[in-house]
């Protein structure tokens, strides 16, 4: 596939060159080095140069003054929106410092069940080292020949020694998006035996269909998502994953503190945040329009 059409796929990062800084008026200076490049716009590593919202930077704010009190209540104030976003309880809802941690979590979790975790490959790869540590191998699937992940390869790698699969969906670093009934039938396909991480950090971008609504019916699906992106809040470290209440359990026990990963500043955006719908409709719409495509695989 030629460069272009890639470019066109994907709508993971935004267009570093030949926009004015003034379009991103929103974003603080940032460090310095931003100052000797300065008719470039820092995309670094898919990051929302719009965020946070105005109504999350007011919550971020105000939040300040409660610092000296551990942030339980505000926890759970966001995995009960979370929940009922989803029309779930809180206890399908885990929140990270970002959803990275909770990958990494996931991934622990497998590999602490003696086996293997089957991947794409290329995909986003910041949790297999600890999983490799542990003793896991992981089975990289190539892509299709259109940089799409291969489902029906990765059912072929899955076997006997099989603990998770991991799918990225819209894939980084490719921004390939799996067709919904595609991702479905191969969800419904694995064996229950196997947790199926699925990996949403850019879904609200592409429109891409989420497979959160089959949480419930599926006991060893995972999915991760994340403030980090549409919400413009990468700095701020907020993530969640839904799942069946005994997982989340699990991945709850690897946290040396259920839940309090974020701290009490950062959940009071991601709660604000929650309740912007204009501001991540803009931000969409705008990177949606000034696309490039930037690989960040984690590796
Ligand atoms: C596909 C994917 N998943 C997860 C993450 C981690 O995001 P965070 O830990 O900030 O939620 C990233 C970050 O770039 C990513 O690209």
């Amino acid at each position: 596939m030629h460069r272009r059409e890639l470019l066109k796929q994907s709508v993971l990062a935004v267009a570093a060159f030949g926009f004015s800084r003034d379009l991103f008026a929103a974003e603080s200076p940032g460090p310095k080095y931003n100052d000797q490049v300065a008719d470039l716009i820092k995309l670094s590593s898919n990051e929302n140069p719009y965020g946070p919202s105005p109504k999350a930077r007011k919550a971020m704010s105000k939040a300040v003054n409660g610092c000296n009190r551990y942030p339980w209540e505000t926890t759970t104030l966001l995995r009960d929106k979370i929940a009922t976003a989803y029309q779930l309880t809180k206890d399908h809802v885990i929140i990270g410092a970002g959803s990275s941690e909770l990958l990494g979590l996931a991934s622990v979790l497998a590999a602490l069940k003696k086996g293997n975790i089957v991947a794409p490959d290329p995909t986003f790869r910041l949790w297999m080292p600890a999983a490799k540590k542990i003793g896991a191998p992981v089975k990289l699937v190539p892509l299709t020949q259109e940089k799409g992940v291969d489902l029906q390869r990765l059912k072929e790698a899955i076997d006997a020694n099989t603990r998770m699969v991991y799918i990225c969906n819209p894939n980084n670093p490719t921004g390939t998006v799996i067709p919904a009934d595609e991702l479905e039938g191969f969800i419904k396909g694995v064996s229950p035996s196997v947790t199926i991480l699925l990996d949403e950090a850019y879904t609200e971008f592409e429109d891409t269909p989420s497979v959160t609504h089959l949480v419930k019916d599926h006991p060893n699906l995972i999915v991760a998502k994340t403030f980090s992106k549409i919400y413009g809040m990468a700095g701020a470290r907020v993530g969640y994953a839904l799942a069946h209440k005994e997982t989340i359990q699990q991945l709850n026990d690897l946290q040396p503190w259920a839940n309090a990963g974020a701290g009490g500043i950062s959940l009071a955006g991601a709660i604000a945040s929650l309740e912007d719908a204009s501001f991540t409709a803009m931000c969409k719409k705008k990177m949606q329009k000034h696309v490039i495509f930037l690989p960040v695989t984690g590796s």
